[in-house]
């Protein structure tokens, strides 16, 4: 059998990053992968495809709603779910495709199957076992449903039912107000569709700025979508074309029961292990089903590695490439660094919400002294011209140093314009560094530097 310096497991955004950097610093490099293409989870089913609706369906709003204000008139367009569908999978096979390029590019082995570890050093493909000096274990993770409930992927749906429904359901209830929930529950309101978000908590998309939370709900509702937040959902009773979810108001316990075409579940994701031979192998791992491990991506077994949603810290696509290649270049004996400081966090829906850093309240808690910068994008002339005027970029500094502790923003193109902000977080920059660096006339990005400037002296546009 081939002799490998690494084989990576999983072949997702942490997984093929990995095998591409270490076969760049001159690692001889396979990849495991049992799915029939390249690109786990996110290209397959996951960010990739939805965001090919997500913009699909976003037209259609555009065309709906905006194209007559600007003079633009005709009969709106008419939605063929078919073709819809068939776009989107032409772009997760691009996708797929282009990584497959890449593997051969770069002179990667694909190792088609499900690997196993049988012992540090061994990878297990099929009836093969290669041999490996190092193992990088990038499994990603899997929906993890609500205790009791089935999911079928027709009537009962985790995100990967919802990217190819049979029809465009008439009702349809997401369990979970979190970033799946939002974005797959905007596309299909803007179908058509009558979307209802049943939360645990009392807002939504935990964790996030409390301002944010509050405009980014009242935005989703202009939009027609519906909110039942402190709602425990206690169970789903699922017919061949229909459901009932049956949930429970956390304030008073009283239950209720709602009726929808689709239940779509998406109250988080679980590390994916399975079939591994973790255990045997007495790899530590958490309480939460995580693979542990150290500073440098190392699991207790010598030689053997794991990032992205398998081990501790957000399940994203893009932090899970930066372990990818930090882990590659541990390996290779350099000095693989990730910052966890400064990874964005981006919803994209319309408008796209995107934060990176601290939050008011995690400062609070901290007992920092902070000052916050905002500018709404009323203020901001291109989101004018574009009705892309909701929304506002909020900065938060430390009082004292200026220095620039986290960033919110809400509005069009939230999730590119983070960006700046955390290049200038990892240069330690301060909110004044962002103010007076001259920003092009008229782009969104005005307002991130409007929000800086209100760390100082005030903004100009309010
Ligand atoms: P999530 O953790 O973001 O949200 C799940 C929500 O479900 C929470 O608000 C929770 O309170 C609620 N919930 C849990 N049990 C409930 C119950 N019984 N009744 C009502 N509500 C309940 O999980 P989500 O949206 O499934 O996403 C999973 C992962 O995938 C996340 O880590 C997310 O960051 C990642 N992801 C990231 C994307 C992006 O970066 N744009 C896109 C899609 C997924």
């Amino acid at each position: 059998m081939a002799q490998y310096d690494v084989i990576v497991i999983g072949s997702g955004p942490g997984g093929y990053v990995a095998a591409i950097r270490c076969a760049q610093l001159g690692l001889k490099t396979a990849c495991v992968e049992g799915r029939d293409t390249l690109g786990g989870t996110c290209l397959n089913v996951g960010c990739i495809p939805s965001k090919a609706l997500l913009h699909a369906s976003h037209q259609l709003h555009e065309a709906e709603h905006n194209f007559a204000k600007m003079g633009l008139k005709g009969k709106s367009p008419s939605v063929d779910w078919k073709q819809m569908l068939a776009y989107k999978d032409e772009v997760i096979a691009q996708n797929t495709k282009g990584i497959e390029f890449l593997f051969k590019k770069n002179k990667i082995d694909w190792l088609k199957g499900w690997g196993s570890i049988p012992e540090a050093g061994k990878v297990k493909v099929g009836d093969e076992i290669h041999d490996a000096k190092n193992i990088i274990i990038a499994s990603g993770s899997e929906a993890s449903a609500l205790p009791g409930i089935e999911i079928d992927e027709k009537v009962v749906v985790t995100s990967t039912g919802a990217l190819e429904l049979g029809k465009i359901p008439k009702k349809m209830i997401v369990i979970g107000a979190g970033v799946i929930g939002l974005e797959l529950g905007s596309v299909y309101a803007r179908l058509g569709t009558s979307v209802e978000v049943i939360e645990f908590l009392d807002a939504i998309t935990p964790g996030m700025d409390a301002e944010v939370q509050k405009t980014f709900q009242k935005l989703l509702q202009k939009q027609g979508i519906g909110f039942t937040l402190g709602a425990a959902v206690q169970k789903v009773d699922a017919s061949k074309t229909k459901a009932k979810v049956t949930y429970k108001l956390r304030k008073d316990d009283s239950e209720h029961v709602a009726d929808a075409d689709v239940v779509l579940v998406a109250t988080g994701r679980k590390p994916f292990t399975d079939g591994l031979g973790l255990s045997e192998l007495g790899i530590e791992m958490s309480d939460r089903g995580q693979i542990k491990t150290d500073g440098h991506w190392r699991t207790n077994i010598p030689g053997i590695y794991a990032i992205g949603d398998c081990i501790d810290g957000p399940m994203l696509a893009h932090k899970a490439e930066d372990e990818g290649m930090a882990a590659a270049e541990v390996i290779a004996g350099k000095h693989g660094h990730v910052n966890y400081g400064v990874i964005p966090g981006v919803i994209y829906t319309h408008p796209e919400v995107a934060n990176v850093g601290q939050t008011e309240q995690s400062l609070k808690d901290a007992g920092v002294d902070y000052k916050v910068g905002k500018f709404s994008f009323m203020g901001n002339g291109r989101a004018k011209a574009n009705f892309a005027a909701d929304g506002f970029v909020k900065i938060l500094a430390d009082k004292a140093s200026d220095r620039i502790l986290g960033a919110h923003i809400i509005g069009p193109m939230a999730g590119d314009l983070i960006h700046e902000i955390c290049v200038a977080m990892e240069f330690g920059a301060s909110a004044e560094d962002l103010a007076l660096t001259c920003h092009a006339h008229p782009t969104y990005s005005e307002a991130v530097r409007e929000a800086a400037l209100a760390c100082g002296d005030g903004p100009i546009h309010m």
